[in-house]
């Protein structure tokens, strides 16, 4: 059996004392995509951040590895670097740096080049960028001012194209977005798939339809800030249809 991309062992965490995460396991292999669904408050959003390196939180037990290794002491920098991506389910906005330059630094710092040809990453940049159908001026802007919900979600995406992560953990748990800035994650999920089928993905969705298009290997209940089911894609049906009143009481 080959190692898992991403293994999380009886993950417990903390933000101010209050306990979030209780205890989750999880295993992600080459290729696998993973989606976590629970209700608000669950603690989705914090197990992605904990497993980013997120300062604000505080692992108190179980352990992070990426590919084998421990990575728990490390810090989101280093997370970073070693291949693990985070799209933040409310992206913030950075004046004064441009969607390309940003792009050049993260490519930088992810590839261990302390220069990467501005060329380079034009060039690479303009290929993704066709792929995913989105228009050459975006590449100018200012990073996330004023982006609409379906921008953001293509700069996402273009990260993820272009980083190359071992693992993807995407937050899209943003209720404000419409069908068309989902599609986009779907499809780009799909397309950077194609082209790195070793990628695994850890999504966070409320919605069966962007499911239907990213096409889960598994779906994972969380309830209370741990996984307590797991099953296929007609999981997430189950979901739409009942709610999670069936397993809110597994875990009481
Ligand atoms: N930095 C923090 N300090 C204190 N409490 C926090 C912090 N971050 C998260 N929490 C709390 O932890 C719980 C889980 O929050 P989290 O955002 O992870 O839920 P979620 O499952 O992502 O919910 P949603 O589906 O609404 O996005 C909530 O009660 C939240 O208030
Ligand atoms: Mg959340």
């Amino acid at each position: 059996m080959t190692q898992p991309l991403l293994e999380l062992v009886d993950l417990h965490a903390v933000a101010d004392d209050a306990s979030i995460l209780r205890g989750v396991n999880l295993r992600v292999y080459e290729g696998e995509v993973h989606a976590l669904m629970g209700p608000n408050g669950a603690g989705k959003s914090t197990l992605a951040n904990v497993v980013m390196g997120h300062p604000g939180y505080r692992v108190t037990a179980g352990q992070i590895l990426l590919r084998g290794q421990d990575v728990g002491s490390w810090s989101p920098d280093e997370r970073a670097r070693a291949g693990v991506f985070l799209a933040f389910q409310y992206p913030e906005s950075i004046s004064g740096v441009s969607v390309i330059q940003f792009l050049r630094q993260a490519i930088a710092a992810r590839k261990n080049l302390s220069e990467l040809s501005v060329l380079e990453v034009r060039l690479n940049l303009t290929e993704w960028m066709d792929r995913l159908g989105i228009d050459g001026a975006f590449a100018e802007r200012y990073l996330n001012d004023g982006f609409s919900g379906g921008e953001r979600k293509r700069n996402e995406v273009l990260q993820m194209a272009l980083l190359e992560p071992v693992v993807a953990l995407l937050d899209e748990t943003d209720s404000g977005l419409d069908i068309d800035a989902l599609r986009v994650v779907a499809r780009g999920v799909t397309t950077v798939r194609e082209r790195h089928p070793t990628m695994g993905v850890v999504v966070v969705t409320h919605y069966v339809k962007l499911l239907d298009e990213i096409q889960p290997n598994y779906v994972h209940v969380f309830v209370d800030g741990r996984i307590v089911h797991t099953g296929g894609s007609e999981l997430a049906e189950r979901i739409e249809r009942d709610g999670y009143d069936a397993w809110r009481s597994v875990s009481a």
